[in-house]
């Protein structure tokens, strides 16, 4: 089955973290149109089994293609790290799919080689040790060390991305000693980016504090152009759609993309 050029990209996560790459995504690449879908029913995705996370993965995967995504971008590490294998296998030949996780890879092979790298993530991100394994596969001599921050999706979901509560908690995970001597720290999740600027002010000495957005939306875009996929047609505009509607949901959007947009509910099939 041939992918058309004039279909949508098709962006998911288990909430508002996705938000960070969906954003990145429209600034790269702004003839694209996007829909996007919030898991908000089934957030967090990062404390759930590997065999919950895949069963959501598909169903939202199927719902993109039924809307005729030409590609879906799973915009999520804990989804990357559980589910992409099979939602590559079950997309088949009907779309592309990507993920958060290699572009975030080929960063490091470019930048960090023999380099002592730092990655933060979901319990789901870090203990599956994808990461690790692909770092492994680069022969790059990458020494990566990991350490799960599960308390930081909560606040940034509530809202707590600056201020005393969110500054004590990210202090406590950095102070661990497993990410000592740094020189760069991979935000290994989508929801990250919301609390970088307290990420970094931990830091006195030089350490880069890596944000996937942008990276993996250069990664589109590059893959688009190989492919022949960019959207010559007119943009059509971009659909937000949530499995639960909840406030921080609505108010992350409209902060992000900075204008009125309309929210529909979208039942996954059981
Ligand atoms: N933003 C997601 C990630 O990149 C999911 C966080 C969660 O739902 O736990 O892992």
């Amino acid at each position: 089955m041939s992918v058309i050029s004039s279909a949508p990209i098709g962006i998911f996560d288990s909430g508002i973290g996705g938000l960070t790459v969906a954003r990145a995504v429209k600034a790269e690449l702004p003839g694209e149109q996007v829909v996007y879908f919030g898991d908000t029913a089934h957030l967090p995705y990062g404390d759930k089994s590997t065999a919950a996370i895949q069963a959501y993965s598909i169903k939202i995967t199927q719902m993109l293609l039924e809307k005729g995504c030409k590609l879906i971008l799973i915009a999520c590490n804990s989804a990357s790290a559980a589910g992409y294998d099979l939602v590559t296998e079950y997309v088949g030949t009907r779309a592309k799919v990507l993920n958060v996780i290699d572009p975030v890879v080929d960063y490091l092979r470019e930048h960090f080689a023999h380099k002592r790298v730092g990655l933060i993530g979901t319990k789901q991100t870090v203990n599956s040790k994808v990461y690790e394994q692909k770092i492994a596969a680069l022969n790059q001599g990458i020494v990566l060390k990991s350490l799960a921050t599960p308390l930081l999706v909560p606040i940034i979901e509530e809202g707590f991305t600056k201020g005393e509560i969110s500054s004590k908690i990210i202090h406590k995970y950095l102070n661990d000693p497993e990410l000592a001597d740094l020189e760069a720290l991979i935000l290994g999740c989508t929801h990250y980016p919301l609390i970088k600027e307290a990420i970094s002010n931990y830091y006195t000495e030089n350490v880069e504090v890596i944000d996937s957005s942008e990276i993996v939306a250069k990664a589109l875009k590059a893959y688009l152009s190989f492919n022949n996929l960019h959207n010559r047609g007119e943009t059509k505009p971009d659909h937000f759609l949530v499995s639960d509607f909840t406030d921080s949901f609505e108010a992350s959007t409209r902060m992000f993309f900075g204008r009125s947009i309309h929210l529909e509910l979208v039942q996954l099939v059981s």
